[in-house]
Parts: structure tokens; C-alpha cells; sequence
């Protein structure tokens, strides 16, 4: 049967290899042969991640990582790297654990060693979708770690995560516990990260990673970023560009302290583990209990950047985001407007403005509850969520009934986590909120985190949302914000476990959703965190858009939303129109338009071009929001080469696109060169039309160079290209493209 086994295990190989048998041994085999490797070949339409289980010591090795190989038999020839596929820590690694285990007899050393693997396909009944489990034990303890491995064939994402199980006579505490862990062996690596703050997020840095560790993280324990969000992209051997180079492009799905750890180690071989930061967590494990981590999502092109985000688009529009492929409703709000400053009169204008620039929905954001301390200012009336009776003497009700008059939606903003100390909530459940024990509290914004680990309290905030939405039915749109971190991380509720904190929160957090999607599946959600603060495929399985940044002004936002669109699809960024930045109505709506619309603006102020012009771009961006929800991102000139930022969507059928093309700056005598568009079919015939044109006519952009109204071949258009260049700074074009 050995000797049998052998003479077959090339066979078997190439079948596996060519994804002809399902996963796992042919039935009746025994899992491997001693000394024998077996190989676990795994990957999606152009990607193959590929394990090896080495007979020599029944661990699980990454045999390879990266495009598509397509002759089976080469995996005989990669050179083996011993690359620990879940690295553990205490025996012979001298490298970062991917886990980190002290056992409950004091036994700080981990050994995981392959058992079996599993294979289902049609995950949800979705073509395309594969569940690959790779389940690995210690050979001494019931300690066993399940590598979980999604693959999406079409889309060229890889989902991985893993899941912690003990049955020890006592619970085992786990330091370290990571989503994925990928080896790579390239000349260089060049690491783009993207960072910020409040108002300015997402800022693309690319540097070099030379020997040694560098972490990308968060400890901010409610959301996962605002000084560093929880993506990166990958590049091997050269500097990262938009159509060549091999890249890769990760983001973890977790809405709390994530880390990043990239080490290249003294033979330039590079270990990248991703997961929740184990900073300050322990996490102490019961006998039998799971400890799922997050989802670590990552695509690989071969092709440059701009492919990486296009993978992940898809996913995330089919897999990642609530109701991706659905529409999304144009927006009204009234935050940068008004502040917290209105009456039912002023919000009875803003519905009839609603109306008059044709957008679906009228968002009322802060400032609507609260009556011992009424929500007039940031420092008061948080966690008091009864209407304002100065306010809003006739409740929301009322609001829903004056938009549904007008044909327009009602949504509602609210922060359900937090309490201003100002509150009733805080006078009534003091043991409900985060605080330190001897210690002065810490405020960010006024305001304190409450203790969702509570059962107590996520039935507070679950009951709050559906409160509002039962005893006002239409309510069609919720804004969920979200507006400081965590600092007097100390739970009442978790008692000795303090280090389960920042973990729980999150988990808990995702429950009070999960219950809330259950009774209200479809209902669209912001996703809002002090601007662009909570943005992570963990939350957005819950929420149908997000907020990207307080920062409207449309220059700054150009370079915010370029940053966004590398890992976020446009139908999930919300883009308002604001009087934030000092540029024409015109280039902020050409800025707004390049992802999903809406408006913050006195529209009672508008002249009446102005107001003519919103409605129109309203109406222009109905016909053609398709596109860019659905299509494919082109990014053609980076702002961070250019003065100038161009890009396109491009449909399915590559029938329509739309073109963005904004001037940043014009030095003297400076000009630019034609850009050259992607992704269009070179044998179609396309009708290049510029849409958004002020009524008052053209000023300043692309004067005497307009290719608009003209017929162009797909293949002139990326060949040739179509000249899209200003002497006017701060001028904007957008072309619709039609077949
Ligand atoms: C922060 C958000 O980013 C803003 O859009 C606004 O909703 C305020 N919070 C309200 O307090």
C-alpha cells in the first residue's frame, strides 16, 4: 500500500495541481506517508498559494506565493525556504511568531504539527467560492490551530483566517494569534502604507524594508485607524506602479488594534504576519472554546497596482461590502451646514432643498436629542437618545411624514458606543462606561467609550437603533459615528481578564450589528468614525458606505479618495459637496462625483446657476453612477506625480466609461501630456461627451483643447489618448465615454 501510494503520489500531485480532485487525500489514502511531502496546492484564477507538508517533520511549510503556476510539476523544483506556513514560538523558531501559546501547565512552547485537510467548494452558493481548512495540532497538547483558507477564484482574493482550540485541563493563554502569515523571497520590497489623521487620511507613503521588523499598527481600540488604517500594498523587487510589477494588496478585516509585520530576516527572505495587535491582549482561552481571528483579505497581481485594486473592488462589491452590488442613495446632510443648530423649520427647508436638488435621501446628523442636557455643543448629551423637545418638538416622526410629502427619504445620525459625562446615561450607569480605577477620567471629543463587553449595554444599543426605527417607521438611512478611540481601557465587566478588552469590544460591537442586520437586512448604513477613522472590511459586512474623511475640501479630497480607491470601491465612499474648500461648485462636484454623491451645503444660498447646475449634475450622476459603482477603476495619473489626478470607470461590457480629469496646480508655462486611457475595448468606436458643463459655460479648463462631442476608436483612445490639461489650476473635466 506504501510502495502503491508512492508510485501514485505524482499522479495525485498533478491532479491536485490541476484542481481536478476536490481537496484533500483520495479517498482510502492515508493523509501523507511517512517521509513523504505532501503537497496542499491552493490559489484562485491567477494566483497560486502553495503548502507543502514536509515528511520529514510533519509541519506545514509555504512551498509559494504568487502568479499562477501552470505547469504542476514545477512545484517539484521550487527551492525549499522552510517557511513556517503558521509559525509558532518556544521551539526552534527564531523569528516572529505567527502564534504564541503558554500552556496551562506553564509550558510557554508551541509545536504545530499537520493533521488533515478539508476542501468545500460553492461556499454559499457562490461559483468560484472554495473553504480550504488545514488543521495543524501540537503533538503533545489538545492544542489545535485551523488554518482557514477562502479562495475566490474569479476575483483573485484570498480570505484567510484561524481558529484557536484548546481541551487542557485549564485555559491556555494566547499572546499572539494571527489572521495569515506570508513569506516572500524578492531582490527588494517596496511597502506602501496609508496613514494620517482627523481630516487627513489615507496619505500613500512608499519606502523600502530592509533587514530587520517593521510594523504597520493601531492600539485605538474602538476603530482601527486614524494614524494608520489597516491596509498595504506589496511590491517585489521594484517600486510599486499602476500596470506593472508584482504587488500585493492586504487589509484586515478588524475594527480595533490590527498590526502589520513585515521582517526580513538575515538571508532577505520577508515574513509578513497580519492580525489583531496581541499589544496588550492576552487572551486567556477556556477548554473547547473557538478563537476565531479576523479575516486577513489579500489579492496578488502581476500587473501593478491598479489590477490589485480592481481584485479587490470586485471582492468587496460581491463579498465584502452590505448590498455591493445593490444602488446607493444620493445624500442630503446637514452636519457642515448647520452644525448643531436647527429647528424643525430650518430642517423643513433642508427637505424642500433635498427635493429641489433631486437627491433620494435627507441625513440629519448630531445634534437632534438630548433634553436634561441638551445636545447643543459636543460637550453635552451623548448617550440620551430621546429628540430634543426645543428641537424637534414633534420627535423624527414628524420629519419622516415632512420628507415622505416630498417625495424624499429621512435617515439619522447617532454614536451609540459613547456618553458625554453631561448625560443622564452617565448619571444613571456609571459601571456601564470605560474608566479607570483610580485614575482622572481621559475625554477625546467630550466624550467616553461605553463598555459594549457588557451584555447590559450592547441590549442598550441595540434597543436604542431599533427603538428609533419601531416607533418611527421610514426612517430609511442611518448614520453610525464613532468619534474617539479608547483610552481608561477598563472594563467593570471583564473583571481579571482586562487584557480581553480590546478584543471583546470589537466582537461585541459586531454582535449588537449582526442582531441589528438580522431584523434590518437592507437597511443603508454610514459607517462614520471623526471622519474616515472605522473603515475595514470587519465593519463594512454591516454597513453599505462610509464616511472617508471630515475633510471636504475637494483638493484635499482627491488625494483622500486616491488613497481609498486602492483597497474601497466608489460605491462605498461617500463624497459630499461642501463650502469647505474655496474651490468653483463645479470642481467640488466633479470631486464629489468620482464615488458615491451627496451634499452639505446651504443650498438656500446658491445663486441660481449655481442651484441649476447641482440639479443637472444630480440628474447627470443618476445615469451614470452605474458606471462608476459597478465599473472598473483605472487610475491613469496619480496626483502624487502630477499636478493633475485623472481616472475612469469602465464598465462590464466596456460600453461606457467616465473619465475624471482635475488640474491641482499649473506652473508657468507648465503642460501636460496627453493621457492614455485603459480598460476600454480597442475594436469599439467611442463618443467622448463632457458632462457637468456650468451653465454659465467653460471657464478655465482645457481651453481650446476640449475633445468633447468627438468619435474616437478604443484603440486611439489608449494608444494616442485624449489630451486632458489646463493652465487653470483648480479646473476639473469629466468625460462620459459611450460606445
Ligand atoms: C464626526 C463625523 O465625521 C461628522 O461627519 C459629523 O457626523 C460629526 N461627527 C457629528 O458629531
Amino acid at each position: 500500500m506504501k510502495k502503491l501510494f508512492s508510485l501514485l503520489f505524482p499522479y495525485f500531485l498533478f491532479l491536485y495541481a490541476t484542481g481536478q480532485v476536490p481537496m484533500g487525500p483520495p479517498p482510502g489514502t492515508p493523509q501523507m506517508q511517512q517521509n513523504q511531502d505532501l503537497i496542499i496546492p491552493l490559489g484562485t484564477k491567477n494566483i497560486s498559494l502553495i503548502y507543502k507538508v514536509s515528511g520529514r517533520d510533519g509541519r506545514l511549510y509555504q512551498l509559494y506565493f504568487g502568479p499562477k503556476l501552470e505547469n504542476p510539476d514545477d512545484i517539484k523544483l521550487v527551492r525549499d525556504q522552510d517557511h513556517l506556513a503558521y509559525a509558532t514560538f518556544g521551539t526552534d523558531n527564531l523569528f516572529e511568531p505567527a502564534i504564541r501559546a503558554t500552556h496551562n501547565d506553564g509550558n510557554p512552547s508551541l509545536e504545530l504539527k499537520f493533521v488533515t485537510q478539508s476542501s468545500e467548494t460553492r461556499i454559499g452558493g457562490r461559483d468560484g467560492v472554495t473553504l480550504n481548512k488545514i488543521f495543524l495540532k501540537d503533538p503533545q497538547y489538545p492544542f489545535e490551530a485551523t488554518l482557514n483558507i477562502k479562495t475566490y477564484e474569479y476575483e483573485d482574493v484570498i480570505e484567510q483566517w484561524v481558529e484557536i482550540k484548546h481541551s487542557e485541563k485549564k485555559p491556555v493563554t494566547i499572546f499572539n494569534y494571527a489572521s495569515s502569515m506570508l513569506h516572500f523571497d524578492a531582490e527588494k520590497y517596496w511597502l506602501t502604507q496609508f496613514h494620517g489623521d482627523w481630516a487627513e487620511e489615507m496619505k500613500m507613503k512608499e519606502s523600502e524594508l530592509t533587514a530587520g521588523i517593521k510594523i504597520l499598527d493601531s492600539k485605538l481600540g474602538t476603530r482601527a485607524h486614524m494614524y494608520q488604517t489597516p491596509v498595504f500594498m506589496l511590491s517585489l523587487n521594484e517600486k510599486a506602479e499602476e500596470n506593472t510589477g508584482q504587488v500585493l494588496a492586504g487589509t484586515l478585516g478588524w475594527s480595533g488594534n490590527f498590526r502589520f509585520l513585515f521582517e526580513v530576516d538575515e538571508k532577505g527572505s520577508l515574513r509578513v504576519i497580519s492580525g489583531i495587535n496581541p499589544f496588550a491582549s492576552e487572551y486567556s482561552l477556556d477548554p473547547e472554546k473557538v478563537f476565531k481571528t479576523p479575516s486577513m483579505i489579500f489579492t496578488f497581481s502581476a500587473t501593478g497596482k491598479g489590477q490589485a485594486s480592481r481584485n479587490l473592488h470586485r471582492w468587496a462589491t460581491r463579498y465584502g461590502i452590505l448590498d455591493g452590488t445593490g444602488s446607493r442613495m444620493t445624500i442630503l446632510n446637514n452636519w457642515e451646514a448647520t452644525g448643531f443648530n436647527f429647528d424643525e423649520k430650518k430642517l423643513s427647508a433642508i427637505l424642500d432643498n433635498t427635493k429641489k436638488l433631486g437627491l433620494d435621501v435627507f441625513l440629519l446628523d448630531d445634534g437632534w436629542f438630548a433634553n436634561k442636557y441638551p445636545r447643543n455643543n459636543d460637550r453635552a448629551g451623548l448617550g440620551d437618545w430621546q429628540e430634543n423637545k426645543a428641537k424637534l418638538p414633534d420627535g423624527l416622526g414628524y420629519l419622516v411624514k415632512e420628507a415622505d410629502a416630498r417625495g424624499v427619504k429621512f435617515g439619522f445620525w447617532i454614536e451609540p458606543e459613547m456618553v458625554n459625562p453631561k448625560s443622564e446615561l452617565y448619571e444613571t450607569h456609571p459601571d456601564w462606561i470605560l474608566r479607570l480605577p483610580n485614575r482622572p477620567e481621559n475625554y477625546y471629543r467630550n466624550q467616553l467609550v461605553l463598555d459594549l463587553t457588557n451584555p447590559s449595554v450592547q441590549e442598550f444599543v441595540f434597543n436604542t437603533v431599533d427603538g428609533i426605527l419601531t416607533s418611527n417607521p421610514g426612517i430609511a438611512f442611518i448614520k453610525w459615528d464613532c468619534n474617539r478611540m479608547m483610552t481608561n481601557a477598563y472594563s467593570v465587566n471583564l473583571k481579571d481578564k482586562q487584557s480581553h478588552l480590546y478584543v471583546d469590544y470589537v466582537n461585541s460591537l459586531y454582535s449588537v450589528l449582526e442582531r441589528l442586520r438580522k431584523k434590518y437586512p437592507h437597511l443603508p448604513v454610514m459607517l462614520c468614525s471623526g471622519g474616515g477613522g472605522r473603515v475595514d472590511y470587519g465593519a463594512l459586512r454591516y454597513f453599505t458606505e462610509f464616511w472617508a474623511s471630515d475633510n471636504t475640501d475637494a483638493l484635499e479630497r482627491i488625494y483622500i479618495q486616491w488613497g481609498y480607491s486602492h483597497f474601497f470601491p466608489a460605491i462605498s465612499v461617500c463624497n459630499h459637496v461642501t463650502s469647505w474648500g474655496k474651490q468653483s461648485l463645479k470642481f467640488r462636484t466633479d470631486v464629489a462625483m468620482m464615488g458615491k454623491l451627496g451634499f452639505d451645503i446651504e443650498a438656500d444660498k446658491m445663486t441660481e446657476n449655481e442651484l441649476k447646475f447641482s440639479q443637472n449634475a444630480v440628474i447627470t450622476y443618476n445615469r451614470i453612477k452605474e458606471v462608476i459603482y459597478k465599473g472598473d477603476l483605472y487610475r491613469l495619473i496619480s496626483p502624487y506625480d502630477e499636478n493633475r489626478a485623472v481616472l475612469m470607470y469602465v464598465n462590464g461590457t466596456k460600453s461606457r466609461a467616465v473619465l475624471f480629469g482635475y488640474i491641482l496646480n499649473a506652473r508657468y508655462g507648465e503642460t501636460f501630456d496627453r493621457v492614455k486611457l485603459q480598460g476600454l475595448d480597442p475594436a469599439k468606436t467611442y463618443k467622448v461627451q463632457e458632462i457637468n458643463v456650468p451653465n454659465e459655460g467653460r471657464r478655465g479648463f482645457g481651453q481650446g483643447m476640449s475633445e468633447s462631442g468627438r468619435t474616437f476608436t478604443g484603440d486611439y483612445l489608449m494608444k494616442i489618448g485624449l489630451n486632458i490639461g489646463s493652465n487653470t489650476p483648480l479646473t476639473s473635466v469629466v468625460y462620459e465615454i459611450s460606445e
